[in-house]
């Protein structure tokens, strides 16, 4: 077959898997009611690197908080073990199968970070993360960020399963010269995110929600997701709308005079990796924020920031700072209609960031230490 045969056929597979899940899309009936389950099964995947040990850090938390119910048999922790690199390397994709079916058996998914191989680090297979959130539907990907002191209150709604993810790995490298990727909206990937955002602000009391999109350049794509979320808007007439394009957004961000005046954002997948990034930054790093992966029928909590195998290799991840693993279990705790529990966890967490010296080695505290302190502020 030529190369232009070969990258039609390629194309066309890529649209009937995406016209396959707009219809699995239009099936879906809807969220899960937490409250009506007896039990509900958290399932702990400490990942790569220092995963592992923060993840255990923020699952005793978790226990702790959680105590009467670990006792009664409502709450159910279960340990995954297999989302490794090693593993996935072995396996050569990005959740080995068996793995996948134990995070299917799960409620809820506290995750560790996992390393991300990029070209030229072996096989080059797709990200756990990106694969989870599609494997899983966990469409909304919700990124708080606040900084009391500047009076910044924001949360991002990113959306998690399209855009330049979705195809991510399944680009065509046309010939020697010349390689694609594709980015996919589709009405009902942005309608549910939209009302996600949208819900958060009514439900919250916040006013106002900015979109963000490059929707003059990406016609298509951005552009029907501007469309879409001012037709979601139109249902929340008391919430102030408007929007912004991604390179502008980037500057009102570190424009303290501005700043300040945005509450909820919703914004297509690439753009949302990128703008919270710099927006944790702005609260003090990448290492200080959570981060919820939300579907109708999973959820997954996880950091924001990488496995830093650097730390293991030198022998340094019981010095790792579990902080914003704890930060992902106070957002699994929210998820699930443990709101007091999440305040104390959050109460607790500031605790510990206060008083206790985390520097990722041996003249800091230890990850264990670290997380004593907040179990014993609970
Ligand atoms: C994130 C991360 C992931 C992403 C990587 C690890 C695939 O940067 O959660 O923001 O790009 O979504
Ligand atoms: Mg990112």
């Amino acid at each position: 077959m030529d190369k232009l045969e070969a990258a039609k056929a390629h194309f066309a597979a890529l649209v009937e898997e995406q016209l396959a899940r707009v219809e699995r899309m239009k099936n879906d009936t809807g969220a899960v009611d937490y409250s009506k389950l007896d039990q509900i099964i958290i399932g702990c995947c400490g990942g790569d690197g220092i995963g592992p040990a923060i993840t255990a850090e923020a699952e005793r938390v978790l226990r702790a908080v959680l105590k009467d119910d670990v006792a009664s048999g409502k709450i159910i922790f279960k340990q995954i073990d297999g989302l490794t690199i090693e593993n996935r390397i072995a396996a050569n994709k990005a959740i080995p199968d068996d793995v996948l079916a134990e995070l299917k058996a799960c409620d809820i998914i506290l995750k560790g970070p996992t390393t991300t191989p990029s070209k030229g680090d072996g096989p080059n297979i797709e990200s756990a993360n990106v694969a989870m959130r599609r494997e899983l539907d966990l469409f909304a990907n919700v990124r708080p960020v606040a900084v009391p002191e500047e009076g910044i209150d924001w949360t991002f709604f990113r959306e998690n399963t399209e855009g330049e993810y979705a195809l991510g790995s399944k680009g065509i490298a046309l010939d020697a010269d010349m390689s694609f990727d594709f980015k996919v909206t589709t009405t009902q990937g942005t309608e549910r995110i939209a009302r996600q955002a949208f819900e958060f602000a009514r439900k919250n009391g916040k006013k106002r929600v900015a979109i963000i999109t490059k929707a003059n350049i990406l016609k298509k794509t951005d552009g029907k997701f501007l469309e879409l979320c001012y037709k979601v808007a139109k249902e929340y007439p008391e919430i102030e709308v408007d929007d912004w394009f991604v390179d502008i957004i980037s500057a009102n961000l570190i424009n303290e005079k501005v700043r300040k005046n945005f509450e909820v954002f919703v914004l297509p997948n690439l753009y949302g990796d990128i703008i919270t990034d710099e927006a944790a930054q702005i609260q003090g790093g990448v290492g200080t924020a959570g981060s919820a992966n939300v579907g109708n029928k999973y959820a997954m909590f996880e950091a924001i920031h990488g496995s830093a195998p650097r730390m293991v290799e030198t022998g340094r991840e019981q010095y790792a700072n579990p902080a914003s693993m704890i930060k992902a279990a106070e957002l699994l705790l929210r998820h699930i209609g443990y709101k007091d529990e999440a305040d104390r966890v959050i109460a607790a967490l500031k605790i510990a960031n206060d008083t206790i010296k985390m520097t990722g080695r041996n003249d800091g505290a230890t990850g264990a230490e670290f997380a004593n302190c907040v179990i014993e502020n609970l």
